[in-house]
């Protein structure tokens, strides 16, 4: 049964040769398929007499189990690499470090705002908000600014579509008005209204944009109203305010004739480190002066009786300041290379 033999090394070496299961089916087919050469082998065996048959019959079986075990250990091996190229091909480096998670933190504005707050906290004034989408008369009117003046253009307002009279408050003092009506109507009885004293740190719009300017930026209002409220008040609690900020006694500080619709009089504030980087630079800081009997009389105060000043800060200005950074485009731009310098 020679050729017998040659068959099983012939099937033996397709099968080998077979690099992946459907090359492998293909060579089974040649040899055990319908007209493979097993199959034809054992169609011929009914030519042959009885005797001849069966023994005939019994080699040809076992050559075809001999294929057949060669064919199922070739698989086997088949789907092994397959499985291996698989697993390796999906494997997952445990000993990699991971990617972490990253840790959030304040934005440097949002720091000196909660700074800025306790500082004021700890002279009695409290923190007031007021809508970042205003309306004219907030903005504006009630706060002595007539109908011409040049801050209500269109150059330097954003104003709301289909709805000139709201805007982008282009500034926090409207909340000096929203502030003094709460005031008043939560001491409606009382014989003499206390001292309100408030800071209103906040967003707020113009149509500008260099280097130092932004078409958002953060402000910082005062407000303090009372029997006895002066200028002199006024200059104790900036001053006091400035040197607890930057942590320095080592500052002068001025205030510039001005003016501005809702104050009278109205003044500039400046002031000057006497030692550092920024020595004996006079840097502006804020808008101030005593609040203007017409806005006084719009918040529900009597002018006659009481008297009040305010201020208005620049808070990307402070930060600036403080952490020695001179382009105020960088805190709005989200770049975390930049923010994470702030974090401790
Ligand atoms: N609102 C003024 C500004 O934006 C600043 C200011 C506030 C001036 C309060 C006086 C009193 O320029």
């Amino acid at each position: 049964m020679e050729n017998l033999d040659q068959m099983l090394s012939d099937a033996a070496a397709a099968f080998a040769a077979a690099a992946d299961i459907n090359a492998l089916e293909q060579a089974k087919a040649r040899f055990l398929g319908k007209s493979g050469s097993v199959t034809e082998l054992l169609k011929g065996l009914g030519k042959l007499d009885a005797e001849a048959r069966k023994s005939a019959g019994a080699d040809i079986n076992r050559c075809k189990r001999a294929i057949e075990e060669s064919l199922e250990a070739r698989r086997e091996e088949l789907r092994n690499a397959q499985l291996e190229a698989q697993l390796a091909a999906e494997a997952l480096d445990v000993t990699l470090p991971g990617r972490g998670m990253g840790r959030g933190g304040l934005h440097p504005v949002v720091r000196i705002q909660e700074r800025v707050e306790a500082l004021f906290h700890s002279i009695g004034f409290e923190v007031a908000d007021g809508p970042e989408i205003e309306d004219d008369w907030h903005n504006f009117t009630s706060l002595n600014t007539p109908a011409n003046h040049p801050a209500r253009s269109m150059h330097d307002t954003f104003y709301l579509q289909n709805a000139s009279n709201v805007l982008l408050r282009t500034h926090t003092s409207p909340v000096q008005v929203r502030a003094m009506h709460a005031h008043v109507a939560r001491h409606k009885d009382a014989e003499r209204i206390p001292d309100l004293r408030v800071i209103v740190p906040g967003r707020v719009y113009r149509v500008d944009s260099d280097a130092t300017h932004s078409p958002m930026f953060h402000q910082l209002e005062g407000l303090c109203i009372g029997e006895d409220i002066s200028m002199a008040g006024l200059k104790g609690v900036i001053i006091d305010f400035l040197r607890r900020f930057f942590e320095t006694d080592e500052l002068q500080v001025r205030f510039r004739p001005s003016f501005f619709p809702f104050t009278e009089p109205s003044a500039e504030i400046d002031f000057a480190f006497m030692s550092g980087p920024n020595k004996g630079r006079w840097l502006e800081i804020a808008g101030c002066g005593m609040v203007h009997p017409t806005v006084l009389r719009n918040g529900g105060f009597d002018p006659q009786r009481y008297t009040g000043f305010a201020f208005g800060m620049g808070l990307d200005r402070l930060t600036m300041l403080r952490y020695g950074v001179n382009d105020l485009r960088l805190f709005f731009e989200n770049d975390v290379r930049f923010l994470a310098q702030f974090q401790d």
